[in-house]
């Protein structure tokens, strides 16, 4: 059986056929989102991408894990912070309407964590937190091996919790959120903030100033690399430690792009978190790198599909 799971994300969306018995993705594409297109060209692009993936396989249904506050019961987005005018659009309808197939939208951190349950590192799991760090800070909760969804179904905005008060501003509007200090944006932000101070940095002589360059950056000893990653982690640091200390996590799963730094994240970020928790909490939990990296997002797309057909 075939499904299609589409990660949507502000900078490109993947689709892909995944095979829902092995978890296997059979094709796969990416493709940039361009958001100041419209967002009906932006589902046009998604309906071509999805008969490309698709290639005349029959597929039951498709998965849209999307940003930002999902109707999941009708597919809406509501409100989307990197997505200016998607207010109350029915993205479901919309994509479905071209395809003639049904449309499941979801959260794309609450698919992240669903995917990571199936395929990845949750797998055996029932207190999961995860956590999406890329062009906006994501968060996914399973609690007694189900999704924490809130009244609304728009809870676990993991990003925007504070924990810089009077901090930068967030694509939310609200200073001082997770994702002001921890996304690949804010990362990007603080380094171009910091190149008059530090115009020698190497993060300046890298291909591209992005996170990877702060953290490459970091781990050669370059000043500004570490001060940035240093904030990161503390802004993390904070953040985890509140969600372990309030769902009681077995297992806390941190994705997306800034993942990929690896130790010179996760090391610093487990000794400073296993300092900020009670000690009841100390030997509870552990903290992981996704697994499934950059196909996180389209497992968990397709996850959404096999629970809800
Ligand atoms: C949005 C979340 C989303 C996250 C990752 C945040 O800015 O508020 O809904 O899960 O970005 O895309
Ligand atoms: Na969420
Ligand atoms: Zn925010």
């Amino acid at each position: 059986m075939y499904v299609v799971g589409i990660d949507l994300g502000g900078t490109f969306f993947k689709v892909g056929l995944v095979d829902t018995e092995s978890g296997e993705i059979l094709r796969k594409v990416e493709w940039e989102t361009r958001v100041a297109e419209g967002k009906e060209k932006v589902v046009k692009r998604m309906a071509q991408a999805v008969l490309e993936v698709s290639n005349g396989e029959d597929y039951i249904g498709v998965g849209i894990g999307s940003p930002g506050s999902i109707d999941h019961d009708n597919g809406i987005v509501r409100f989307s912070p990197n997505f200016p005018d998607w207010i109350n659009f029915n993205l479901g309808g919309t994509l479905s309407k071209l395809l003639n197939k049904p449309v499941f939208v979801e959260n794309d951190a609450n698919a992240f964590v669903l995917g990571e349950k199936w395929f990845g590192a949750g797998k055996g799991h029932e207190h999961i937190v995860a956590l999406t760090l890329g062009t906006g800070v994501g968060g996914g909760v399973i609690s007694h091996g189900k999704l924490i969804t809130g009244k609304d179904g728009i809870g676990t905005e993991l990003g925007h919790v504070i924990v810089e008060p009077n901090g930068p501003q967030c694509g939310c509007g609200n200073y001082g959120c997770l994702e002001a200090i921890a996304s690949a944006t804010a990362i990007r932000r603080m380094a171009l903030e910091g190149q008059k101070k530090f115009p020698e940095s190497e993060i300046f002589s890298a291909e591209e100033i992005n996170a990877k360059a702060v953290f490459d950056a970091a781990r050669n000893g370059d000043l500004l690399g570490q001060m940035i990653a240093e904030r990161v982690v503390n802004a993390l640091a904070i953040g985890v430690a509140n969600f372990i200390h309030i769902f009681n996590p077995s297992i806390v799963v941190i994705g997306g792009g800034v993942s990929r730094a690896g130790n010179i994240l996760f090391a610093p970020l487990r000794e400073k978190v296993r300092h900020l928790v009670m000690p009841s909490f100390k030997d509870t939990y552990t903290i992981v790198q996704s697994p499934l990296v950059e196909n996180a997002g389209i497992l968990g797309a397709a996850s959404i599909v096999l629970q809800n057909l």
